[in-house]
């Protein structure tokens, strides 16, 4: 069965351009998905992937919220989370 949208209250966009998968898009987005999980927020947090966002260079590029996040690294992934709940 497919995710409940009624529960969903976070978005996060990652980018799946070129760039950012070369810098680990996949990876992020694993990580991501797992922190929300243990953080009991993956059903209520839907992640889409975006095509290039024009970022390349600061790749890899994460929006969450209204926060546009560049040079993404693995570390990182409990502050993403912590921006997408405050
Ligand atoms: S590939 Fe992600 S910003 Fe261009």
């Amino acid at each position: 069965m497919g995710k409940d949208y009624n529960k969903v209250k976070h978005f996060v966009f990652i980018c799946n351009g070129k760039d950012c998968k070369k810098s680990g898009a996949k990876d992020l987005e694993r990580a991501i998905s797992s922190d929300l999980k243990s953080k009991g927020l993956r059903d209520k947090t839907k992640i889409l992937k975006t095509k290039c966002t024009g970022r390349c260079k600061e790749a890899p590029i994460v929006l969450v919220n209204n926060h546009w996040l560049a040079d993404v690294k693995m570390k990182d992934v409990p502050d993403v989370v912590e921006i997408l709940i405050k």
